[in-house]
């Protein structure tokens, strides 16, 4: 059955916010790298990916409803911040800014009976659990350990072996 309208026009949306989410978490492994920090660069340019995978998940999904994928400018992003604790609280409150808009998409479709959709979206509702998570667990670390010193430094090495492995082609966290 096509896609209902209502539900086109807040997934075409959410294109759009998961690929701005990409984009800015583009822009955070580039000052990563500007500090030194390649390992935390190399987390982040990771979770661009991530979110790439998420927006064409949801590009795909439009198609495969027969829909219309109407992709938007993607707005600017910020490329500095205070401190990596600063960067990653930062992090923390756009994930839970993305999981309200999943959860209006979910609204959305339960509400116009659209069960194809509220079953594709329940994946990406598990998803953000694991995302909130991952972000939480960093900003414990960095608590812990300062920013400076040899602390940093393991954590740094560490984020350094994150390799990017498509989440939409396993089933939800
Ligand atoms: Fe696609 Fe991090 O949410």
């Amino acid at each position: 059955m096509k896609i209902n309208t209502k539900v086109e026009e807040v997934l075409n949306k959410q294109i759009n916010a998961e690929f701005w989410s990409a984009y800015l978490y583009l822009s955070m492994s580039a000052w990563c790298q500007q500090q030194g920090l390649k390992g935390f660069a190399n987390w982040m340019r990771v979770q661009f990916q991530e979110e790439t995978a998420h927006a064409l998940k949801f590009n795909d999904y439009v198609l495969t409803r027969s829909g219309n994928v109407a992709l938007e400018p993607i707005a600017k992003v910020d490329h500095s911040w205070n401190s990596l604790l600063h960067m990653f609280e930062e992090t923390y409150k756009h994930e839970c800014v993305v999981t309200e808009k999943i959860n209006h998409c979910y609204e959305v479709a339960n509400a116009e009976k659209d069960h194809a959709t509220v079953s594709m979206l329940q994946w990406f509702i598990d998803e953000q659990t694991e995302e909130e998570s991952n972000v939480l667990d960093i900003i414990d670390q960095i608590k812990l350990l300062g920013e400076k010193g040899e602390g940093i430094y393991h954590l740094d090495k560490q984020l350094a072996t994150r390799v990017f492995v498509d989440p939409t082609q396993t089933p939800a966290p």
